[in-house]
């Protein structure tokens, strides 16, 4: 195993995703940033140096399980103090699977403002794939707002609430086009939306034809759920968050936030023509306009537009093909982890949306979660205990008396920084309940990740979870592990996951309004067996005086 060493300084800059100019948030000048390119059980060290100036940052490795390293998960409030401006922050960690992961700020609402990449981690030397490919090519699927995070988040949090809309572009790879015709406030400035900005000129992948493509598909967008397609060619799913999937074939592919698949395309249709890349947004009656990028076939002109209009987006509230897509997904044959046949704990969490005297909120189990100011795993380890609420959340809900269809009767739920702790290498089993938003025939889609673990997923339902009937449905067999997956709209999903792993954990939806509004909770687990805390992540709360240079 080797070392991988990288340096990197994020900051601003002012740059034109989608040809409207706007701060963003570059790591070395790039936005996306680096990928980071390693072979399993290799040694990765960030060395981060914030110059952003008025902003404090962290990064988390996301998909990177932290198996001895919890403080360095990068996530702010949980496992480190924020990297204050001006200072330097090594993150040092080992990439113990191969597979696609990513990496992007966990610090107030930033990975909206273009902070985040891709980890790419190969095989070791000398072993191989269950597939074989001749290019490699990473794309990372975003949305994207003319607004920066900082309105958007002051809106959120505001009474009356104000929210941002719908984002403006979705972007392939840091590139989109939005239609400069179209700005609120329309202007011919070309400094301010120019179509000609080499900065959205579009994602164009080169293909020979007879050749078959891996693309690593990630998406990091804020809020969407997106369908992703390459005109005319079939995509075969092999990899799903870091572990090898069972091949199916798809002509889109529907992807959540925090998700990463590999798929294989091979380019195998009429050569003399180009091919639109499309992305575009499910679950949510957007107005947003699809992404676009071109499927070049060599050696064509690599400006040439295709000869057709874009392919038509999935209907977007249609949630069948997006159930039978995610149950699609399972353990390829020769790679199957099987999961413990019982669990020691089951919880179920119910999605709210809630409304606290004017402060509009998402909760699990009626409770909207805030952080202290001492991260938890400093608190736990060094057993701060009057930093934070002592007492156990919500396990359940009132199941006998909730109606998941209707907006909530109680609109009101508890503000709180409690934490759920769970044995040393117990076995958990976890249900994410759907339900109605605070609008009358609304529910929408949840991507929910989990930290320093990946979970077997084993199943998804509609309606209420049964806890007496539905979990004899549980694929037992050959469950996918993964670290993020969909709630789907008045649906449930039950995970399971061993919490082998000392540390405190995020688990949240990915969409980045919900976390910031309460949709997320902490796991902590044998926390005795955490190591010695790095000096690094110290320095705010209660943790001054713990900070020993
Ligand atoms: Cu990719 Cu806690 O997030
Ligand atoms: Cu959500």
């Amino acid at each position: 195993a080797r070392i991988r060493r990288y340096k990197w300084e994020v900051k601003y800059d002012y740059r034109s995703p989608d040809c409207v100019k706007k701060l963003v948030i570059t790591i070395n000048g790039q936005t996306p940033g680096p990928t980071i390119r390693a072979q399993q059980n290799d040694t990765v060290i960030v060395e981060l140096t914030n110059s952003l100036l008025t902003e404090n940052v962290a990064i988390h490795w996301h998909g990177i399980r932290q198996i001895g390293t919890p403080w360095f998960d990068g996530t702010e409030g949980v496992t480190q103090c924020p990297i204050l401006p001006g200072t330097t922050f090594k993150y040092q960690f080992v990439v113990d699977r191969p597979g696609t992961y990513l990496y992007h700020a966990h610090y107030g609402m930033q990975r909206e403002a273009g902070l985040y990449g891709s980890i790419n981690v190969a095989l070791p030397d000398g072993q191989s794939e269950p597939f074989t490919y001749d290019h490699d090519q990473n794309i990372i699927l975003n949305d994207w707002y003319h607004k920066s995070a900082y309105e958007q988040a002051v809106g959120l949090s505001s009474i009356p609430f104000q929210w941002v809309g719908e984002p403006q572009s979705l972007l392939i790879h840091g590139r989109g086009k939005f239609n400069c015709s179209k700005l609120t406030i329309p202007t011919l400035d070309t400094g301010v939306c120019n179509t000609t900005n080499p900065d959205c000129s579009p994602f164009r992948l080169i293909v020979v034809p007879g050749k078959t493509y891996r693309l690593r598909i990630s998406s990091l967008t804020a809020l969407s759920a997106l369908s992703f397609q390459i005109e005319g060619h079939n995509m075969t799913v092999v990899e799903a968050d870091g572990h090898y999937v069972e091949p199916f074939v798809v002509q889109n592919l529907f992807i959540y936030s925090g998700e990463t698949y590999s798929v294989l395309v091979k380019a195998d249709q009429d050569p003399t023509r180009n091919y639109w890349i499309t992305s575009n947004i499910v679950s949510r009656p957007a107005s947003t306009p699809p992404g676009l990028g071109i499927f070049v076939y060599y050696p064509n002109h690599p400006r040439r537009s295709p000869p057709t209009i874009p392919p038509p987006a999935p209907v977007w509230n249609n949630t069948r093909p997006r159930i039978a897509q995610s149950q699609a997904i399972k353990a390829r044959q020769g790679y199957i982890h099987t999961p413990p046949l019982l669990s020691d704990r089951v919880i179920v969490f119910l999605n709210t949306q809630n409304n606290i005297s004017g402060l509009v909120r998402w909760s699990v189990n009626n409770v909207t979660f805030t952080f202290p100011h001492t991260p938890y795993l400093i608190a736990l380890k060094e057993n701060l205990t009057h930093v934070f609420d002592q007492n156990p959340p919500p396990d359940g809900y009132d199941f006998m008396n909730y109606d998941i269809f209707k907006a909530p009767e109680n609109k009101n739920a508890t503000i709180s920084n409690r934490i759920y702790r769970l044995n040393f290498n117990s076995t958990v089993d976890i249900i994410l309940q759907n339900a109605n938003t605070l609008n009358p025939n609304n529910s929408e889609t949840h991507p929910w990740h989990l930290h320093g673990h990946d979970f077997w997923v084993l199943g998804y339902g509609q309606g209420k979870f049964d806890i007496y009937n539905d979990p004899k449905k549980y694929n037992l067999v050959n469950p996918i592990m993964k670290n993020t997956v969909p709630v789907h709209p008045y649906g449930w999903t039950a995970l399971r996951f061993k919490a082998d792993n000392p540390g405190a954990w995020a688990f949240h939806c990915h969409i980045e309004s919900h976390f910031y509004m309460g949709m997320g909770l902490v796991f902590a687990e044998g926390i005795e067996k955490v190591g010695k805390l790095p000096s690094s992540i110290m320095g705010c709360g209660e943790t001054q005086g713990l900070y020993r240079p």
